[in-house]
């Protein structure tokens, strides 16, 4: 095949930004642009005050884009989407697929629009052939989609070649799972061009990737495999999430039990943390995405059969927040109820569909004071995540933000630990340690039960990522999330871990 000179990939967000970044890492010789429609956006990607933080992520930014090794830079940013787009031989579409919020299958199915304008912005500017590559997460048979639109819009002599290239990154790792990924998909129509184009992207991965990892397969398994995949790990979560309940209610210990469950090797450790509920933007919008798909098809047994994952995870946010009620005899009107964590895992500042958006609206709306630190998520969209929910004068006067997490303690009925951050792990932090010990004088009893943190895609052994209990008598390593300490009985003052 041709090798690829240029690349432009249109989107510069989660997953358009680091993938960008480590091809042209990895591909000195090979130019690589990302445009997108935000100019703040952009402007933030040529700064050092990067628009998304992601552990790594800087260095690669760094070494490509400025050559501080002393090499040529072949990273660039930039608005001027058109230019971009004629100058490439390659094509990445990794703008958003957000659920449709309006119209024929909205709540359920994936909105393409900004696919759909991508692919009408290649075929109104292209004056050469391109090789067209599905980045974003996009339903079965969109490949055809973008083939009818390039086909209707652009000029007869420029001939496209349409490939699907899923990405399998996941927020907060995203730097360590591009440099060494499990496997590269890409699909490609089974004929020869469709086989070249493969070809000249698996040329490019193949700077740094082995090629056994390397696998082509058929457009439709393709983009088929990614949402797959999110489906099956979601599921996972859900059903230690419905496990976590039935513990509950037993006195069996849900992490006890997913150690003993992971143990086998058909299952494995991984994804089997408890938790609140799992975020991000993607799990929920790809479950509902193959639900839909399946009802459209017909198949309304396994339709329900995945829509039952979400909700699952409704369910478990929503009896978190119950739990935390209960726990401060059935009314937080007017305590304080501090929250460690808003974003929906840890090494991202990533809100989207985080269960703290749930979980903290669940207790505004029951009258609680709710203070918020975060490392990395903004006052700013902390408010606005919550404004959703919540008119904005509520959001004023129930919810203040703070820049540490001991600030955000003081005096608080409840410390609710929803994001599983290395800097709330007891054992690792002198702040979070003497937080403890003001808690640690009240403690009289300790009640433990099951936990839940925060647990979302690509979270790995809860072993590895959990919370250690800040209990003085234990030192077993446990996921926590809340530490309630009651202090309307002064007789008896204690901390309850729910
Ligand atoms: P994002 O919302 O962070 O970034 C998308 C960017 O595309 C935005 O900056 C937006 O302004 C830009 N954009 C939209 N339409 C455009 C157009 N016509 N021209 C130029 N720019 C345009 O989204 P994110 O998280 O990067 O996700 C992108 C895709 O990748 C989605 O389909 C998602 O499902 C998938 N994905 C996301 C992962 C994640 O962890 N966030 C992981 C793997 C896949």
């Amino acid at each position: 095949p041709r090798p690829v000179k240029k690349i432009c990939c249109i989107g510069a967000g989660y997953v358009g930004g680091p993938t960008s970044a480590v091809i042209a890492q990895h591909n000195p010789d090979v130019a690589v642009t990302v445009v997108d429609l935000s100019e703040a956006r952009i402007a933030a990607w040529k700064s050092t005050a990067l628009p998304i933080y992601e552990p790594g992520l800087y260095e690669v930014v760094e070494l490509a884009r400025d050559g501080t090794d002393g090499r040529t830079p072949n990273f660039h940013f930039s608005t001027d989407i058109s230019r971009t787009i004629d100058e490439a031989d390659l094509i990445l579409i990794a703008v958003n697929t957000p659920t449709k919020t309006v119209g024929l299958g909205a709540g359920g199915a994936s909105d393409l629009a900004y696919v759909e304008s991508a692919a009408r912005h290649i075929a109104e500017v292209a004056t050469s052939d391109k090789i067209i590559v599905e980045k974003s997460t996009v339903p079965c048979g969109t490949a055809d989609s973008i083939r009818e639109i390039l086909d209707a819009h652009a000029s007869p002599d420029v001939h496209f070649d349409i490939l699907s290239n899923p990405e399998f990154l996941a927020e907060g790792t995203a730097i360590n799972d591009l440099q060494k990924p499990d496997r590269i998909l890409i699909g490609s129509l089974a004929d020869d061009r469709g086989r070249h184009a493969a070809g000249a992207l698996a040329q490019v991965y193949g700077s740094w990737v082995p090629q056994e990892r390397i696998i082509t397969i058929n457009l439709w398994s393709s983009e088929l495999a990614k949402l797959a995949a999110n489906c099956m790990l979601a599921q996972r979560i859900s059903s230690i999430n419905s496990l976590s309940a039935i513990c509950e209610a037993t006195g069996a210990n849900i992490e006890e039990l997913a150690f003993a469950v992971g143990l086998d090797t058909r299952i494995g450790p991984k994804m089997l943390k408890s938790s609140a509920g799992f975020g991000g933007s993607c799990f929920k919008k790809d479950v509902l995405s193959l639900a839909y798909i399946a009802e459209t098809l017909h198949l309304p047994e396994v339709s329900a059969y995945w829509k039952s994952v979400v909700d699952i995870n409704e369910y478990q946010k929503e009896r978190f927040a119950k739990r935390i009620t209960k726990r401060l005899y059935n009314t937080l009107r007017l305590k304080k109820i501090a929250i460690l964590g808003f974003a929906y895992k840890k090494n991202t500042g990533d809100t989207r569909e985080s269960a703290a958006i749930t979980i903290v609206g669940q207790l505004i709306a029951e009258g609680a004071r709710i203070a918020i630190y975060d490392p990395q998520v903004s006052e700013q969209q902390i408010r606005q995540d919550l404004t959703y929910e919540h008119p904005a004068e509520v959001v004023k006067k129930q919810v203040e933000v703070f820049g540490d997490a001991i600030s955000a303690c003081a005096d608080a009925s409840a410390v609710v630990i929803l994001t599983e951050w290395d800097e709330f792990k007891t054992d690792q932090t002198p702040d979070i340690n003497s937080m403890d010990s003001a808690v640690r004088k009240q403690l009289v009893e300790r009640t433990r039960r099951s936990h839940s943190a925060s647990s979302s895609e690509g979270d790995a052994d809860f072993r590895d990522s959990g919370f250690v209990t800040p209990a003085p008598s234990s030192s077993d390593s446990n996921p926590i999330s809340a530490v309630v300490s009651e202090e309307s009985r002064p007789a008896d003052k204690r901390v309850d871990w729910v």
